[in-house]
């Protein structure tokens, strides 16, 4: 089919790509010049693990363009996956998503076949049935149908999600939830090639396709990020508790995901969710109850729960050191998590901040954010490409992205460079077996129980590279 994606983010890109991968002919469509002549290039405009790869398959069937005109005109489907910030009420944003979507009707006037516009931006309930009163208003009623169709895809699995996804959703009427059907056939019937290094999950065979009305898809993509995002905040605060009464959070969570009601994914307790996403939506759908009358109480415990819970890692310290003034500390990941360079709403901002604020000398490393983070953090912040460079003479570790490279240094290398080989770890991940040679403090795991007191230098000499366990 021919599909015009407005809008070159995580999710528009990600769906170009994808739906090219599959055979379909694809516009990507962006008002940034310069992102979209990058893109002719083959250069991506963020990190995302695969995408590269299977952009390289789609080459032959996608195209990108500034005109957001010329691609919607030989287009049967056309998807809005342009960005909705939050405003500082915690409302959405739609000036630039109401632009593509007014300028996407006009664009569908001179068309002489039927269209499907689909919403996959992440917008207020009865957002995607206003498009369709535009729609009307506009006489394309009998020609064009308005979707939507909630996007549930992961950074940093972006691809999997999308090729592999555990459900697809389409809010509208029977035209166009036929068009989707039909446009995601191989996905929903799991019939294509599986890319190299993306293979398919071996309990799928078929993907469950759920046709509902617009307003129904539109808030089911608030529930699930709400649902996820309170799951997060819950074991937190069982972290907190498990601090005070020396439990383990980590047996806690085991515990309660065997039982399938609970489910044991986003049971894994650390210093709160950050990104794009659950931040923007939970503020969003309090936003969402509020307005319609409702005072949704406990999404609002899980966004102050979580707006506290960034701040552990500094209490922490604080309680280790007393205080923080002219100390080097090292800051272990800048990202909002692994396997992406993306910085929005990452908790190492306000936690760097909090360390400045105190005096300390925040040396901070990150494999791939530094460009992104660069823009963000104050010039006074030293950010090392060489992880060595963060932790040499640190008095403290502070580990706020689980990235893989951090979990499994040798406890001895860590002992003999650091000043104190002191680690907190924000996202209790670190192993048994470095947790048992350094001085840990996790969050809500029974410090005291994994503590080692060893901490003089030994005399070997390491040189300027990280080691690792083998
Ligand atoms: C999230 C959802 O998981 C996707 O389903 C959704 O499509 C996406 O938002 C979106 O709305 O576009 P994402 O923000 O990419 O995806 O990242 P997640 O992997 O969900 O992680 C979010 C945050 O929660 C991260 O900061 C992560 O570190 C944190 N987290 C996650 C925890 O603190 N504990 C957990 O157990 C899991």
């Amino acid at each position: 089919m021919r599909v015009a994606v407005i809008g070159t983010g995580y999710v528009g890109l990600t769906t170009g790509v994808s739906l090219a991968f599959l055979g379909h002919q694809v516009t990507c469509v962006d008002v940034n010049e310069s992102k979209i002549n990058q893109l002719k290039s083959g250069i991506l405009p963020f990190y995302e693990p695969l995408l590269k790869e299977i952009l390289a398959v789609a080459q032959p069937n996608i195209a990108f363009s500034v005109s957001l005109p010329d691609a919607v005109q030989h287009a049967d489907l056309v998807f809005l996956a342009v960005g909705t910030p939050a405003n500082p009420d915690g409302s959405p944003h739609l000036g630039d998503f109401f632009s593509a979507a007014h300028q996407t009707i006009q664009s569908l006037r001179n068309k002489e076949t039927p269209a499907v516009l689909v919403n996959k931006s992440t917008v207020p309930v009865g957002t995607s049935d206003q498009i369709q009163e535009w729609v009307e208003q506009s006489g394309l009623g009998l020609k064009v149908s308005v979707a939507s169709n909630p996007e549930f895809l992961r950074q940093g699995r972006a691809v999997l999600d999308t090729l592999y996804p555990d459900r697809i959703v389409v809010g509208g009427d029977e035209p166009a939830v036929e068009a989707l059907r039909q446009l995601y056939a191989d996905i929903i019937g799991q019939r294509f090639a599986e890319p190299a290094g993306a293979p398919r999950p071996s309990h799928l065979h078929e993907v469950p396709f759920l046709a509902v009305d617009r307003r129904s898809a539109e808030i089911s993509k608030y529930a699930a990020n709400a649902f996820l995002a309170m799951k997060i905040s819950f074991i937190n605060e069982i972290a907190n508790v498990c601090d005070r009464v020396g439990a383990n959070v980590h047996h806690a969570a085991q515990i309660i995901g065997l039982d399938p009601r609970i489910g044991s994914s986003f049971l894994q307790a650390g210093i709160g969710y950050g990104g794009s996403c659950f931040p923007k939506d939970t503020r969003a759908l309090q936003y969402i109850a509020e307005t319609s009358g409702y005072d949704f109480k406990l999404l609002s415990a899980v966004i102050e729960v979580n707006n506290a819970q960034k701040f552990i890692l500094l209490d922490k310290v604080r309680a280790e050191l007393r205080h923080l003034r002219g100390k080097k500390i090292a800051v272990l990941g800048l990202s909002f998590k692994p396997q992406t360079d993306d910085m929005r709403e990452a908790p190492s901002i306000p936690v760097i901040q909090g360390l400045l604020a105190e005096g300390a000398e925040v040396y901070a490393h990150d494999p791939i954010a530094l460009d992104n983070a660069r823009k963000l953090l104050p010039p006074s912040v030293h950010l090392e490409s060489r992880l060595h460079d963060a932790l040499e003479d640190a008095e403290a570790a502070l580990l706020v992205t689980d990235w893989p490279e951090y979990l499994n240094l040798d406890p001895e290398y860590i002992r003999q460079i650091m000043r104190r080989p002191l680690w907190i770890d924000g996202r209790n991940a670190l192993g048994p077996a470095v947790r048992s040679g350094i001085e840990y403090r996790g969050i809500g795991v029974d410090a005291a129980h994994f503590a080692d007191p060893a901490q003089n230098k030994k005399e070997t000499h390491y040189e300027t590279e990280p080691q690792y366990l083998v």
